[in-house]
């Protein structure tokens, strides 16, 4: 079984397999949450679900939660938000199928994107996603066989001002290169301690990202450097000409 959150997550090597074997499909290996796991699980569920007038509005949160115990959403990730949620297993299939952010095979401790959309394309997107594809061995939504890194090809993520953007558990890395893309994952891969450009000095593993994203907070989010250069220009220039929004 899967370690607890909050820690350094801890792939397990049958689900490794499982993904590797089947790109597209789930793995489905689990044989069901331990009891202590499954009584945390549950514990957090219901602080959730106690946020929404129905409970079956809190799926996608929970969805997150079981990806933050398992690193993917599991065949008992399915089953427990069923059947907290009163909800047959394929609708919740349904859903976690549809959202790329929901990984139907465990990803790595490092989750890395690389935008590849519009503009970080023409300004070096395609060719950071080519050179780390090879640099690393893998394709899209692959995970290395130590479970330490994935890769995914990445839509805008709406940081197009600090083009080409790559992402690290949903944090940025403004303003990449291949070179600096190589070595980004190379020192996640060596353990080194990576700060990304924006938000905390300290990169979360991906189970750790998925508890904050399912509602359960870390406290950091108000930590590190939020938008700036860029991000503002435009501001300055409308100040500075003394532009303002038409009226209504
Ligand atoms: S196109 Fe890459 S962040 Fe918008």
């Amino acid at each position: 079984m899967s370690s607890t959150t909050g820690g350094e997550p801890t792939v397990r090597q049958t689900d490794v397999a499982a993904g590797a074997a089947n790109d597209e499909g789930s793995a489905t290996m689990d044989k069901g949450y331990a009891p202590e796991v499954r009584e945390r699980l549950e514990r957090d569920a219901k602080e959730i679900i106690g946020r929404y007038p129905k409970p079956r509005s809190a799926l996608l949160p929970l969805l997150h939660l079981v990806q933050s115990e398992d690193g993917y959403v599991s065949d008992d990730g399915h089953e427990f938000c069923a059947e907290i949620l009163g909800l047959s297993k394929a609708e919740v299939v349904g859903v976690s199928t549809f959202y790329t952010m929901y990984k139907r095979k465990p990803a790595g401790q490092y989750h890395v994107g690389v935008c590849i959309n519009t503009l970080c394309a023409v300004m070096g997107g395609d060719q950071i996603w080519d050179e780390l594809s090879e640099h690393t061995g893998l394709e899209h939504n692959e995970t290395s066989p130590d479970g330490k890194i994935s890769l995914e090809r990445l839509e805008c993520n709406a940081a197009c001002d600090f083009a080409p953007v790559m992402m690290v558990n949903w944090e940025f890395f403004d303003n990449q290169t291949p070179a600096s893309a190589k070595q980004l994952v190379d020192d996640l891969k060596d353990g080194k301690e990576i700060s990304p450009t924006r938000g905390p000095k300290k990169l979360c593993s991906f189970k750790e990202a998925s508890r904050v994203l399912s509602g359960l907070p870390d406290g950091l989010a108000g930590d590190g450097p939020s938008a700036n250069g860029p991000s503002l220009e435009g501001l300055k220039i409308a100040k500075a000409n003394g532009w303002k929004a038409p009226e209504s």
